[in-house]
């Protein structure tokens, strides 16, 4: 079954606004690269301040090839000489095994 990956980011309150039109004008490399399943952007409500970036893969090599390659390209607001500060003052990622699923029934 597929994997999960869940890049977890602390972002001031100050800063989610960035974070979010960032995310709004994100480059949209996940949709075309093969493997991917899901992309939702999860801003917190109730129980936490951290804003998760959920992506679903078919395993982790399409992962891993995405990290090397397009994601670089998707994260031009990060670090390097010249670029802009990131909105999130801090990020984990949290990685996971799908078990069971389930949709709902088509009628
Ligand atoms: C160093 C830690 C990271 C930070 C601070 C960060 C933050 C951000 C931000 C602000 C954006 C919006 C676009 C931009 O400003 O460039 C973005 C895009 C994105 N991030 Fe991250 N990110 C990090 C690492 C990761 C990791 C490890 C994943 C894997 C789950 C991930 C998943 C994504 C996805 C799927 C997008 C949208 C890219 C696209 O549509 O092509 N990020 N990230």
């Amino acid at each position: 079954m597929s994997i999960v990956k869940i890049n977890v980011l602390s972002v001031p309150a100050e800063q989610r606004e960035v974070l979010e039109q960032r995310f709004g004008a994100r480059a949209g490399t996940v949709e075309n690269s093969d493997g991917f399943e899901w992309f939702e952007l999860l801003r917190p409500v109730e129980g936490t301040d951290q804003y998760l970036v959920y992506t679903r893969w078919r395993d982790e090599e399409s992962f891993q090839a995405w990290m090397e390659g397009p994601m670089k390209a998707a994260h031009q607001g990060g670090d390097g000489e010249g670029r802009q500060r990131p909105a999130a003052a801090g990020s984990t990622l949290w990685s996971f095994e799908v078990v069971q699923q389930a949709a709902p029934k088509q009628s």
